[in-house]
Parts: structure tokens; sequence; C-alpha cells
């Protein structure tokens, strides 16, 4: 399944990440609001359980998450939207899967990766700002799901179709979700209209 969300809040958030003279202050403090705005809603079908609580009032049957929440950043980019998802699950666990894009062949190569105990049962939410030719979303998936992880959702802000159709054929069951579907992957891989390089301009770097 993949949702587009259709949200005036992101939309204005991320046309301000989108114009090429926002401050590394501004991109960094925008995605991680997507990061909450997103996850508010990817977030709807997490299962709860009951809980005995007392009001001042009276006794009472209330809710909690009965699932753990996993959220793995792709590094560096997916760092970026980390605080805005663990602001709103404060209890979450943040697992790290270190990739980057060969800039030649556009290759995914692994460097770091770290995951707490409860991968296998948790809810595993794997987050990257870019979703290009997904070729490191699949192999960030491939990685969490050999640490057991049955339940994972994709949350990117941008993709392209080739990405999605990347995903969807090797994760059929991973739920993908993004804030806009662009038009086209340039020559060098790069998502048009896009917001360039985000690990760049998320961390000043060039
Ligand atoms: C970017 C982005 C994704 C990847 C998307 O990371 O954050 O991880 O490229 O491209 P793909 O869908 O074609 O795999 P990059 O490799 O530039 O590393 P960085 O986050 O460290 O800058
Ligand atoms: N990675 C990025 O950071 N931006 C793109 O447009 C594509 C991949």
């Amino acid at each position: 399944m993949v949702t587009v969300f259709d949200h005036p809040l992101i939309k204005h958030k991320l046309s301000i990440m989108r114009d090429k003279n926002t401050s590394t202050k501004d991109f960094r403090e925008n995605l991680n609001e997507i990061g909450s705005l997103m996850v508010y809603e990817t977030t709807r079908d997490l299962p709860v359980k009951d809980v005995e609580i007392e009001t001042p009032m009276t006794e009472m049957t209330g809710s909690t998450l009965a699932k753990d929440v996993v959220v793995v950043p792709i590094l560096r980019a997916g760092l970026g939207m980390v605080q805005g998802i663990v602001d709103l699950i404060p209890n979450s666990k943040v697992a790290h899967v270190g990739l980057y894009r060969d800039e030649e062949t556009l290759q995914p190569h692994t460097y770091f990766e770290k995951y707490p105990k409860n991968v296998s049962d948790a809810i595993c939410i794997v987050v990257d700002p870019m979703l290009a030719t997904g070729g490191s979303a699949v192999a960030a998936i491939d990685m969490v799901k050999k640490q057991g992880a049955k339940n994972i959702k994709l949350v990117c802000l941008v993709g392209v179709q080739e990405g999605i159709d990347n995903v969807e054929k090797h994760h059929p069951d991973v739920d993908i979700y993004l804030a806009s579907l662009d038009e086209k992957l340039n020559d060098q891989g790069y998502i048009v209209p896009g917001l360039g390089d985000a690990g760049d301009r998320i961390f000043g770097t060039k």
C-alpha cells in the first residue's frame, strides 16, 4: 500500500524545504516537523491493549500501545526525521542502519547497523527523506528483516515511482508513506523537482 499525504501543513513545510535558499536550521526544523505529522498518520493502525487506570474521579480501563515501536533511520539523512517521531512516541527505540549510495553505480553500501533487542516483535518504522531508485530502502528493509522484523513501515518525504516499484517488488508486505510523489529521477539519480541532497542539506555538508 502506498499513501501520499495530501495535507496543507505538510505541503507548506515541504515547499520551504524544497527552496534552495532555505537555511540548514529551517531545513532541519521543517523535516522534523513533517516527521511528526507523518508518523501521527502512519501509526493510526497501531494495536493498543487495555490498561487499568485511576483518574482523580474513578477507576477506568484506558489504552496503551500493545507493541514496541522501533524507529530505523537510514543514515545519514534519516536521522533528520528521528526527533520529530520520537517526540510523539517517547518510548520508541532507535535502530541505526548506515548506508550510502555510490554516486556512480547508485548501489547502496552498508557501513553500520545497530538494533535494540525487541525488533522481531516490534513495529519498525524505517525512515529516510528520499526514495529515489529505492535501492537504499530495499537494502535497509532487508537488514531489518534479517533481525526478524515482521511488521515494517517505510516513511519517506519525497519519492518517485521507480523507488516505489522497487520496494513493492522486493517487499510487498511493507506499507510506504510519502509526503510527495515527484516527477522523475535525473541522469545522476537525483529526484526532480526534489530538494537536492537531503543529507548535505541537513548537515550542511557538500
Ligand atoms: C540518500 C538518501 C537515501 C538514498 C536514496 O542517501 O538519504 O538514503 O540516497 O537513494 P536511493 O533510493 O537511490 O537508494 P545518501 O546515500 O546520499 O547518503 P547520506 O544520507 O549519508 O547523504
Ligand atoms: N538522495 C538525495 O539526497 N536526494 C535525491 O534527490 C536522491 C537521492
